[in-house]
């Protein structure tokens, strides 16, 4: 594998230059990526499959992509699997998606502990199905002590919603005179998002060409970079991420000095 990743090394493709391991490793890695993994219905319908298999293909990209992140050293993959808009999806496929997680972690969950990886989420998870919620309170308990990569599931995440949330409880506690309005600043608002123990992701990455944020950590976000790929998810390969992250290698980040 490695000597095959050698032969790649520099060569142009349609989509761009190819990175080693080795070469992204020589350079400073991104603590936090984050992924908008989309296009697994448009996967499935182009082999006239059902939209459910685009879904099952994109959890082996999960695991894979889990791995590698996890190799680099990688701190937290933040993984956008079900949005607070997509309960409008026909009932059959939501209930599909709100069994991937026991699936996945019923496959995956001893390789991740062995690894030393964390499970996380972020997302209302009050209001998905309890198997659901069982299963990923049991794999967040299980790799509550690792301390390896943070592999945090944005399940049943909005951004405007987790927004909302942040300001009725900075309201509550303005009210109550825990707070004093005066005080308000960008760290207040930070402690109350979903995020508020984990730094912003310094890459974001979206697959199968879309180029929008669909909700997605508006606020965590203000200074990320961004990567857009044609690749759907399902298809998203090792080599892909690689270019990713080389490619934010090769950037200025500026946050607004010169
Ligand atoms: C992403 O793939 C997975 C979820 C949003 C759950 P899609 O299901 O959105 O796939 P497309 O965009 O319809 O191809
Ligand atoms: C965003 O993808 C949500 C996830 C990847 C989980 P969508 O497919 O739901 O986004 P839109 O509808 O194309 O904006
Ligand atoms: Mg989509």
């Amino acid at each position: 594998m490695l000597e095959k990743l050698k032969l790649w090394n520099n060569k142009k493709t349609t989509t761009g230059t190819i990175f080693t391991k080795e070469e992204v490793l020589s350079k400073t890695i991104p603590k936090h990526i984050a992924i908008i993994m989309d296009g697994n219905g448009r996967w499935a319908k182009k082999r006239a499959l059902p939209r459910v298999a685009g879904h099952h293909e994109g959890m082996k990209v999960v695991r894979r992509i889990t791995r590698l992140a996890n190799e680099l050293g990688i701190e937290v993959l933040t993984l956008y699997a079900f949005s607070t808009e997509n309960w409008k999806r026909p009932k059959t496929e939501v209930d599909y998606l709100m069994k991937l997680p026991e699936e996945f972690l019923g496959t995956f969950l001893p390789e991740l502990i062995e690894e030393n990886v964390q499970v996380q989420t972020i997302g209302n998870r009050k209001e998905i199905p309890l198997h659901t919620r069982n299963a990923i309170e049991r794999a967040m308990k299980d790799t509550a002590q690792n301390n390896g990569l943070i592999l945090n599931f944005a399940l049943n995440y909005g951004s405007r919603d987790e927004i909302v949330q942040a300001v009725k409880k900075i309201a509550d506690d303005v009210k109550s005179g825990l707070l004093d309005h005066h005080e308000i600043n960008e760290e207040t608002i930070e402690k109350c998002l979903m995020t508020s123990h984990i730094q912003d992701p310094d890459l974001l990455i979206r697959t199968s060409g879309e180029i929008r944020l669909s909700n997605f950590m508006l606020w965590q976000l203000a200074y990320t970079e961004f990567w857009f790929t044609d690749v759907l998810w399902p298809d998203f390969s090792e080599e892909e991420f690689l270019r990713a992250i080389g490619e934010f290698q090769h950037r200025g980040r500026r946050f607004g000095g010169v």
